[in-house]
């Protein structure tokens, strides 16, 4: 199941007063991959820029993963993209934002999309 995975990203800082962007990355993948192998492939490959938290835990429980995936929050280190696929990334909880799809953790949400 080869293919190009397309993905746009929402790039921002909380630091700066810009506002957000979207960038597009294409992923030539042979299978699905993660979305956080997704993401260790665009910064390793062709954007080193890109902040995510690049942790791990194996276990599926610290959700340094969660991001939102085509607007549902999920967690990157075990929801799959399909090569051929179209995906936009956000975010998880854009409201405790540090810089693109990294946000802070020790913030309270304010949404209920948890
Ligand atoms: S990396 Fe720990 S839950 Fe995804």
């Amino acid at each position: 199941m080869r293919g190009t995975i397309r993905i746009s990203i929402r790039r921002a800082d909380a630091q700066k007063n810009l506002a957000p962007q979207f960038m597009t990355y294409e992923i030539e993948a042979e299978a699905e991959m993660t979305v956080l192998d997704a993401l260790n492939s665009i910064f390793y490959g062709s954007d080193s820029t890109l902040a995510y938290r690049r942790y791990r835990c194996g276990r599926k429980l610290c959700r340094s993963c969660e991001v939102k995936l085509d607007g549902k929050v999920t967690r990157g280190c075990a929801t799959l993209l399909r090569p051929g696929g179209k995906y936009t990334l956000e975010p998880a909880r854009p409201e405790a934002l540090i810089r693109d799809l990294v946000c802070d953790f020790d913030s309270p949400p304010i949404s209920s999309e948890r």
